[in-house]
């Protein structure tokens, strides 16, 4: 019997004969009192152990995930294997499901889905043997659309991505295994990753990347977080006593523990004092001193012994909390059907339908003939690289190289591929492809057919920015030509996020001023798609979600989690800042003047019309919003509660969900932008059907929804006079049904 084993069973000794069933070691204890009784029992040299990975020994852990820290087999306490996995299981410890991207998941704005999304993760990352998952990227999406992450990320809103950032997490740790909430702080580009130093006004941060760690950490009861590379207003995040201790420990009462992003760190001592707990990949900053220095500081008197305790007992607080230490380390078979069920029904709740013109749903009985163009679509669907690549059951489709030096893994192609999954659905139809390289040829293609679906992708990676938001080599032009061969044509986006749409019928007015067509037009250009699908990066089912969408088998219910601009020169910065050189060391100002006007409220402040606005996504049917009421269910002043109730109607001919948003505006002489996204309800209804909703807006909610932060005072304060409540389909004028002003009770 191994020692660890050995030592698993000692107390099973200390048991008297015959005794009836034996509690679990500390049993009726909390994870804090058992962290301390623990903690009592270990040596100077078992608690460093906790607070740094294994790399010092060139030794990546034996299942190769990115981090890893032998357990104490004395103690009972497990090993922990750190794996990425926003989107699945990655660090290529085995072939996993490859969910839709997390832009995806908020897409579906189902908090449900959402958990079970994470449910995935926190399974499968058992199943491998994965104890600490490293998913959790919580950054605003909207704040650099270019950056290469953003698939990463729950979108531009910090309730929207924080409520379903807290969704995958608590399902991850219900599954037993500690989940993570990273980058922190505000680590919104992948250009000069590890010296941009981001400079913004303490409201501008917390009202917007800053607000969304808040909801989805105290949403959550997370068990750690990750500090980032960036430096934020001229300190490392990782040594950032005001963001860690004052912050995330003190004010948001964060009790798990903090990691460095791998290399993050860049001090020892001085970042524990600030509040950094575990430094990761470990051992190797500062040529192995991390542990030494920490040992000697802790001798000399500069660390307090009470702040290594504190580091140690958040370690082991965190590891108890998820049920490490009482669930052996069994790994449950891969349960791939419910898995990949659960992929597919985010793919296809997250897929938002941005432009019909009447073209869908299809008709698969009376088609006769299908050109399907682009982007691979003969083989799979795009997935997205850096650390969250997950590499999919069966094993990619297709796996070609990074289209950027500072890429890594390649770029990998799920195994589901929207050729079969159409033909599928349209067994009548004579459905072609064509990959698009010959743009004259796949017009003509499209021309034969009578519904052309051409499919366009962009890859994105950490470690990397998008050079534009326009698709990449031909992509727009082949659209371009296979629409004006054929108006019956579909666009079906694969994205990390927001990509201009030149050829959307939205963008007509901006087409018809220019007074060039768009470079590689082979024909006059007439009219937009006729239809259009963000399906994101759709995951492992993704081709069969697109397909039930095309043709009606599903009804889409996906609403924009961010914004998508007209033109590049309407964000708030056209060109990323970047450092002097690429390989400077040197920090270098990233300067974020619009403080929390990120993606809706920078284009509703400055009356800037985008090209498709936040929460916007069409249905099959439709949907109508009448008899706003307003109630206080709870009047008193830092407890208030308002319920915003409606009717919700499905006016249409066919069943579908409808996504019905509540905003708020603040008082105008708050500053605040005209309206923030205050809560919402994922609606479904049958054919016809009509239904009350009710949405609560709580005072003491995680995302003070009726405060601002105040400079002055230092806390968030409810203004006094009059606010506005709207509600609808978007934040877009045009989505907003209803409206109500209202002043809050007490004032
Ligand atoms: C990324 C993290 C990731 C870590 C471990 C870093 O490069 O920024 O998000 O968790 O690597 O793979």
């Amino acid at each position: 019997m191994s020692a660890r084993l050995a030592a698993s069973f000692l107390w099973l000794a200390a048991l008297p004969l015959l005794a009836p069933s034996p509690p679990p070691p500390g049993a009726g204890l909390t994870p804090d009192e058992r962290a301390e009784a623990l903690l009592e029992r270990m040596t100077l040299e078992e608690k460093i152990q906790l607070l740094h990975g294994a790399l010092k020994e060139y030794n990546p852990g034996p299942l190769g995930t990115a981090g890893y820290i032998p357990g104490i087999p004395r103690l009972g306490i497990p090993d922990l294997h750190f794996a990425d996995g926003s989107l699945g299981v990655g660090n290529q410890v085995g072939q996993a499901t490859v969910l839709p991207s997390c832009i995806a998941s908020a897409a579906t704005w189902n908090l449900e889905l959402a958990y079970d999304y994470g449910w995935v993760i926190g399974h499968q990352s058992r199943a491998f043997g994965v104890n600490v998952n490293l998913g959790g990227n919580v950054n605003l999406a909207s704040r650099e659309p270019r950056c290469g992450r953003t698939f990463e990320l729950k979108g531009e809103d910090p309730l929207l991505a924080g409520r379903i950032t807290a969704a995958h997490v608590r399902a991850i740790q219900d599954q037993g295994v500690i989940g993570c909430v990273k980058h922190f702080a505000l680590n919104d580009q992948e250009t000069g990753r590890t010296t941009a130093d981001v400079r913004i006004s303490e409201r501008g941060a917390r009202q917007s990347d800053l607000l969304a760690f808040e909801i989805a950490i105290r949403d959550s009861g997370v068990q750690s977080v990750m500090c980032a590379y960036n430096l934020v207003n001229g300190i490392w995040s990782c040594e950032h006593p005001w963001l860690l201790n004052t912050v995330l420990k003190g004010e948001w009462g964060f009790r798990g523990f903090v990691m460095s992003d791998w290399y993050a760190a860049h001090s020892s001592v001085k970042a524990a004092l600030a509040g950094l707990d575990q430094e990761q990949p470990g051992g190797y900053m500062f040529g192995g001193q991390w542990d030494r220095s920490l040992r000697d500081a802790v001798r000399d008197g500069s660390l307090p012994e009470a702040r290594l305790n504190d580091m140690a007992r958040r370690v082991l607080r965190a590891m108890i909390a998820v049920g490490l230490l009482d669930r052996g380390s069994e790994r449950p078979p891969l349960d791939l059907a419910r898995s990949e069920a659960i992929a597919q029904r985010v793919a296809e709740e997250g897929t938002v339908l941005l432009v019909n013109q009447g073209l869908l749903p299809l008709d698969a009985r009376s088609l006769r003939s299908i050109a399907v163009i682009g982007a691979n679509a003969d083989k799979g669907v795009i997935t997205g690289g850096g650390s969250a690549q997950v590499i999919p059951t069966g094993g990619p489709a297709l796996w070609t190289p990074a289209p950027c030096p500072p890429c890594w893994g390649g770029v990998v192609w799920a195994p589901s591929s929207p050729l079969r999954a159409i033909r599928a659905l349209a067994p009548q139809a004579d459905v072609q492809f064509h990959s698009g390289a010959d743009i004259r040829a796949a017009a003509a293609l499209a021309r034969r057919c009578e519904v052309a679906i051409v499919f366009a992708a962009e890859w994105q990676s950490e470690g990397m920015d998008l050079a534009s938001l326009s698709l990449s080599g031909n992509q727009d032009a082949l659209i371009h030509a296979v629409i004006d061969a054929n108006p019956r044509t579909v666009v079906v986006l694969q994205s990390g996020g927001a990509q201009l749409m030149p050829w959307s019928a939205g963008a007509e007015p901006m087409l018809a001023s220019r007074r060039s067509r768009p470079a590689g037009l082979v024909m006059p250009w007439v009219h937009g798609a006729a239809a259009v699908l963000a399906a994101w990066y759709p995951g492992q089912r993704g081709a069969e979600a697109i397909a039930n969408i095309l043709f009606g088998v599903v009804n889409p219910s996906g609403r924009l989690p961010l914004t998508i601009p007209m033109r590049i020169e309407d964000l708030p910065r056209a060109v990323i800042d970047a450092p002097p050189r690429p390989d400077s060391p040197d920090p270098f100002p990233v300067r974020y003047d619009e403080g929390f006007l990120v993606g809706y409220k920078w284009f509703d402040a400055r009356g800037i019309e985008p090209l498709f606005p936040f929460g916007f996504g069409l249905s099959y049917t439709t949907f109508e919003f009448s008899n706003l009421g307003l109630e206080w269910l709870d009047a008193r002043p830092g407890q208030r509660r308002l319920a915003v109730s409606f009717d919700l109607w499905n006016t249409g001919q066919r069943a579908g969900a409808e996504v019905a948003q509540v905003y708020l505006g603040l008082p105008p002489e708050t500053g605040e932008p005209p309206r923030r996204l205050a809560g919402w309800a994922k609606v479904p209804l049958e054919r016809g059907q009509r239904q009350r909703v009710r949405v609560e807006i709580r005072e003491d909610d995680a995302s003070h929804p009726f405060s601002c932060w105040s400079e002055a005072r230092r806390q968030w304060v409810t203004p006094d006079g009059p606010f506005r409540i709207w509600v609808g389909n978007s934040a877009g004028r045009s989505g907003l049904k209803l409206s109500a002003a209202f002043r809050m009770p007490g004032e």
